[in-house]
């Protein structure tokens, strides 16, 4: 089905928060900030930040308690510092984990909710949120989706909310310029398995395929450049945004549920897990649905499956070891993942054991 649903305002540019300082205002006179433990002072995001509030007379608390993977509790506990100090707007600033947690802060900050509460219905909608990435891969500023760390299970899980995407994401290249390379490595394969998988379920729809082949288009011509270590980072946000912008409209697939167990018992990082996973199923897409991959290679521009699959083994930082007896715990556990039904063939626990296999 077509529909398209794209409620976030993006602004981008050098500068972009300070030139649109008094958008803040919109919000509330009370900011709740949520970051990881020091990439948002680092970058100077967080000191733009604070500087368009102070100048507002908004006051604001900062909760730089957010992990890698955030888990529940973590956010339960921001959520609770959020409700306490009266909050009445979130801003996260961070990559991936940051941008999650603040999603679920917000909708723990105006909600009596246990932790766990947050996968079912949540009564009250979230507070507003703005949104700043620095890195340029998981698109969590232009989705609902809040991917969290649940120990109960094991894994990681998905929640969304239909007031959960940022009301405004401000896109500034200046703060990804002193990313580690294996974190650029790693978050542009994040943003490349959004825009594959989106374009390779059942959900794809004429919307999110505008947003994912221009997506693929823009990083295609930038892998080489992020390669080489000099990224056009402004290109590679909105190319991460693009990518973000189609899975807010089709989900991701079996890559990114396989991947999160990769991530929850061996600690790959979340794109790094996607790069590994994705030559093994593009691999059997070209089996399968070669019609449906066929677009795919041709906005990324490469000759082939195998093309395909070469240059996104380059973007590895690190070689993933697995056992035979990971390989069949993981498998038998991914196939139980809810967003198997979208697959485009029927996948089996056979070829996802095939998948992670490859990395044996
Ligand atoms: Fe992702």
């Amino acid at each position: 089905m077509n529909q398209l649903f794209m409620p976030t305002r993006v602004i981008m540019g050098k500068g972009c928060i300070k030139e649109n300082a008094s958008l803040f205002s919109e919000f509330g006179k009370k900011a709740f900030i949520v970051t990881g433990k020091t990439s948002a002072e680092k970058s100077g995001a967080l000191k733009d930040i604070t500087d368009a509030l102070s100048k507002h007379s908004i006051s604001y608390e900062v909760f730089s308690e957010v992990e890698n993977n955030p888990s529940v509790e973590t956010c339960y506990k921001g959520g609770q510092r959020a409700k306490a100090f009266g909050a009445e707007f979130v801003i996260a600033i961070g990559g991936g984990s940051p941008m999650d947690a603040a999603k679920a802060i917000a909708a723990y900050a105006v909600n009596d909710l246990e932790p766990m509460d947050i996968y079912g219905t949540i009564k009250n909608n979230p507070l507003p949120l703005i949104s700043v990435p620095l890195t340029a891969g998981t698109g969590s500023e232009v989705t609902p989706y809040s991917v969290l760390t649940v120990k109960e299970i094991e894994n990681k899980k998905s929640f969304s909310h239909k007031e959960s995407f940022s009301k405004i994401a401000f896109l500034d290249p200046e703060y990804l310029r002193s990313l580690p390379r294996d974190v650029l490595l790693d978050t542009t394969a994040d943003a490349l398995s959004h825009a594959v998988e989106s374009m390779l379920c059942k959900r794809t729809s004429d919307v999110s395929n505008v947003y994912a082949e221009a997506a693929l288009r823009h990083l295609g011509q930038l892998i080489p450049e992020v390669l080489g270590g000099k990224p056009d980072y402004e290109r590679l946000l909105f190319a991460s945004s693009l990518a973000g912008m189609a899975i807010a409209h089709t989900g991701t697939v079996v890559v990114h549920s396989m991947g999160y167990l990769l991530t929850y018992h061996k600690n790959i990082p979340h794109g790094r897990a996607n790069a590994c996973l994705l030559p093994g199923f593009i691999t059997l897409c070209n089996e399968h649905n070669p019609e449906r991959l066929a677009p795919v290679l041709k906005a990324f521009g490469a000759k082939d499956c195998n093309d395909f699959c070469e240059t996104i083994k380059k973007l590895i930082a690190q070689k993933v070891q697995l056992s035979q007896e990971e390989v069949t715990a993981f498998s038998k556990k991914a196939i139980q993942a809810k967003n198997v039904s979208q697959n485009l063939w029927t996948i089996t626990e056979a070829e996802e054991a095939s998948v992670f296999a490859a990395l044996l």
